[in-house]
């Protein structure tokens, strides 16, 4: 048994539904339900047993204690947290309270989980901590990528409370020996992303007619990965990372934002063309700069490549192409998120308590 928080979010869903095809072990999926987590994106594995899905906050450190005694799982894996850098900015209490006091409260009921376990149950035990290459800051455009070595000079309200949250893993494992593992991932892409992020926005404002909102000049960089991707180095580390260590996630695409934009129209001109037989990049709309923006992430992925063999399997080509056809192949899906109606999952599917 396993345990995931935050697996009713974008990467988190990814990641459960990944391992439940592709592993026998059973999952407990603790999730808060924010506007962000969506019952809906684990519809396909509805039913089977080997899914446990509660509704819970990780900062709840009695639901956690109760959840951790029962369910007695040889890892657990961190995605729940804020993660959209522009509500950090207009609203950063959210993203102290889950991503820094949360991670904390979780620690601390893991520790306590983690130091009343006994021989192989303890020594083989992992706490695996999910967090983003923002920590490091930003990029000139000759630096070199972003490696393990880097300084963390996180400069949004996101990146410092994740920053925070990576400092007291570090933390945990120094004092108290706790089996620690964390991963820095750049940009994911893919099916299930929420459309409040740059390509799933596009996407979807492109189909409804609406403008391309490009921040400043457009020409900030991200590197991107297929989340399918991320999901199997974050399995890779589990398997084999050192403990203590971090472990830079990343496929070597470094693009910039304009880009990416022009691409997912291009696809959009292909798979789904307007109408009145003009292009989706007439939608295009430079607007107002994000306050405080990174001008470029990248990530150093060798470390990950050379110690424990991963590699990507989707090019941005291939990963790119899947997208856009899934968010085309699930209107329904897209309707409920910008309608709210997700929401109503929970009642519809789920009992949703943690006793
Ligand atoms: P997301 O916002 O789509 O999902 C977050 C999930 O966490 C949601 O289901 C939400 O309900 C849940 N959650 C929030 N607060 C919670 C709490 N207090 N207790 C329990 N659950 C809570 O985010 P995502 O894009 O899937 O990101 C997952 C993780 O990966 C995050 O830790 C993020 O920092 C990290 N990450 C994301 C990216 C990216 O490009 N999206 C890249 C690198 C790392
Ligand atoms: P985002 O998906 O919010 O991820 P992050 O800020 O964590 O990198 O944004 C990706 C890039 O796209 C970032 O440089 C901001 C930019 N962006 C836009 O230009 N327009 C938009 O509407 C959004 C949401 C993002």
């Amino acid at each position: 048994m396993i345990l995931v928080t935050g697996g009713a979010g974008f990467i988190g869903a990814n990641f459960v539904l990944d391992w439940l095809a592709t592993q026998q072990e059973p999952v407990v999926n603790v999730d808060k339900l924010t506007y962000a987590g969506n019952v809906e994106n684990l519809a396909s594995v509805h039913g089977d047993a080997r899914h446990v899905f509660v509704q819970a906050d990780i900062g709840d450190s009695a639901v956690m204690d109760v959840l951790l005694a029962r369910h007695q799982p040889r890892a657990v894996i961190n995605f729940a947290a804020e993660s959209h850098v522009d509500r950090s900015i207009h609203g950063p209490e959210d993203f102290i309270q889950t991503n820094v006091v949360g991670t904390f409260r979780l620690l601390e009921a893991v520790r306590g989980y983690w130091s009343r376990l006994q021989g192989n149950a303890k020594s083989d035990f992992r706490f695996l901590h999910v967090s983003t290459d923002e920590v490091y800051g930003t990029l000139s455009p000759s630096d070199p990528a972003f490696t393990e070595e880097n300084n963390y000079e996180p400069n949004s309200p996101y990146s410092a409370s994740k920053a925070a949250s990576d400092h007291l893993v570090r933390a945990w494992h120094h004092t108290y020996g706790l089996p620690v593992l964390t991963t820095n991932c750049s940009n994911n892409y893919g099916p299930l992303h929420f459309p409040e992020k740059l390509i799933p926005l596009v996407i979807v404002n492109a189909l409804a007619g609406k403008p391309l909102p490009v921040y400043g000049d457009g020409m900030q960089v991200r590197d991107w990965l297929y989340v399918r991707d991320h999901c199997s180095a974050i399995r890779r580390v589990l398997e084999a990372g050192k403990l203590g260590d971090t472990y830079n996630v990343g496929g070597w695409n470094e693009q910039a934002n304009i880009d990416i934009v022009k691409t997912v129209c291009a696809l959009l001109d292909e798979l789904r063309p307007r109408a009145d037989g003009k292009g989706y990049a007439e939608q295009i709309t430079y607007v107002a700069d994000r306050p405080g923006h990174d001008r470029r992430y990248a990530i150093d992925a060798r470390k990950l490549e050379r110690e424990l063999g991963w590699k990507p399997a989707e090019t941005f080509d291939t990963g790119i192409r899947k997208t856009v056809q899934w968010y085309l192949d699930h209107p329904q899906w897209v309707a409920n998120v910008q309608s709210g109606a997700y929401r109503d999952w929970v009642q519809k599917q789920y009992t949703a308590t943690a006793e």
